[in-house]
């Protein structure tokens, strides 16, 4: 029987859901893998949380400098969370010959050209399937098996707290400022909801698999990134007349033009896979030159399905010797040679309050047809909470066309006619 020796950096959520995986587990593992997998060590200021676990005493560490000199310890689970002391714990045990297993998408988003450095350095692992979409297992599916593909477009929902908060005001009518406080009052958004919220975090999770995808480095900060604070619940019941749902999608292509990367609200058909993934439930679309679409679905946030994909790398960790990296060069920054596409093309809704009287409609259209905008399809009705007395609430959704061409129309319309645009959103069709 192979012993394996794991260390726990940080038992909030996650690390406190692997230990629970790892301990319960044990014997299956043994018998299943022919590993005797234990926790020798963890190191979590929160002694009485340790303890709480199950953990014994001794195995609390007083410093990373006790993890490693531990030579019990083969892997170190680094679920801290943030950058600092995460990213230089993770390179103490590199150095000390530990491979690593991390859920910390914002450390390995920033600096996992750094990591990855260290590991092939010190010839350890480096595994980060818990980083993108908890136990979704997206990351080994772009490594292994859909690796004999071009991948030609990414279409995620990667952030649970968001997805949450749009399916609630959906489905409740509700506007984003009740759902937020209400996520917040369960525990399902943070107190500080911002990195969620903004897109953030999908942001690095995008870029952790859209470099996966296109086999080059996307950096966080070649991503266009937007959140859902400005999403009304007026949008989203005209949305829902014209067959669309709102989510925030975090969108990668590589095409002819370049690569496109992207995190933003967007409108999709109710038709569409990913408009049935509701609450906190994440998935990713992905499509491919060979397989074509394939979809994963799973929880995205939460102890067990997280630790699911914390403990399946180490398990592989335990079992694959010969340790694989990036199948593109981890640099910091994106290659020279990396085209980005930054004005993208698109469907697009646009919600307009306009003067409720014969000619308003054609004046617009002819502002958008002087932007070479084509419209597919025209509804007026009451928004939420009514129309203004003497208002008619139009939403007009286009063809494909340039964003800097919609910019421009919608300046001229809200410069020129006594028409306001309240919302301009994207539509993936
Ligand atoms: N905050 C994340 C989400 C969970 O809401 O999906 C961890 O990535």
């Amino acid at each position: 029987m192979k012993k394996v020796g794991v260390a726990i950096l940080g038992l909030g959520v996650v690390g406190g859901g692997a230990y629970s995986i790892l301990s319960s587990h044990r014997d299956f593992y043994m018998k299943a893998h022919g590993l005797d997998i234990t926790v020798e060590a963890v190191l979590e200021l929160k002694r009485e949380r340790a303890l709480s676990l199950g953990i014994e005493e001794r195995k609390i560490a007083s410093s990373i400098e006790e993890i490693c000199s531990n030579p019990e310890v083969d892997i170190v689970i680094e679920s801290m969370g943030g950058v600092e002391p995460a990213r230089s714990f993770s390179l103490a045990v590199m150095s000390a010959g530990k491979s690593v297993v991390t859920s910390n998408k914002e450390l390995y988003c920033k600096y996992g050209y750094e990591l990855e450095k260290a590991a092939k350095h010190n010839h350890v692992g480096l595994f980060y399937e818990a980083t993108c979409a908890g136990g979704v297992p997206v990351v080994r599916a772009l490594l292994d098996n859909l690796e004999g593909n071009r991948i030609t477009s990414f279409i995620g929902i990667i952030n649970g707290t968001t997805n949450y908060i749009l399916t609630k005001m959906t489905n409740e009518g509700k506007s984003y400022k009740e759902v937020l406080a209400e996520a917040q009052r369960l525990g399902y958004a943070e107190a500080d909801p911002e990195t969620d919220v903004e897109g953030y975090d999908a942001a690095y999770k995008l870029s952790i698999l859209s470099s996966l995808c296109f086999h080059t480095k996307i950096p966080f900060a070649d991503i266009h990134r937007e959140g859902i604070t400005k999403i009304s619940s007026a949008d989203i019941l005209c949305g829902k007349r014209l067959g669309y749902v709102i989510k925030l999608l975090a969108i990668g292509k590589d095409g002819e033009k370049g690569i496109e990367v992207r995190v933003h609200p967007a409108f999709i058909r109710t038709a569409h896979p990913l408009a049935s993934v509701g609450d906190s439930y994440n998935a990713v679309y992905i499509t491919g030159d060979s397989v074509e679409d394939v979809m994963l679905y799973g929880r995205g946030a939460g102890a067990l399905p997280t630790g699911s994909a914390i403990v399946g790398d180490v398990i592989y960790c335990a079992t694959h010797p010969q340790h694989r990296y990036s199948p593109f060069e981890n640099t910091e920054n994106a290659s020279p040679a990396t085209k980005f596409v930054t004005n993208f093309e698109s469907a697009y809704y646009l919600r307009l309050v306009a003067e409720d009287r014969a000619g308003e409609l054609s004046k617009i259209t002819a502002i958008l047809g002087k932007y070479g905008i084509s419209v597919a399809q025209v509804i007026q009705g009451p928004a939420a909470g009514g129309a203004q007395a003497g208002k008619a609430d139009l939403v007009v959704i286009t063809h494909v066309t340039r964003e800097e061409n919609v910019n421009k129309a919608v300046s001229a319309i809200n410069r020129d006619l006594q028409t306001e645009v309240a919302s301009v959103i994207r539509v993936v069709e």
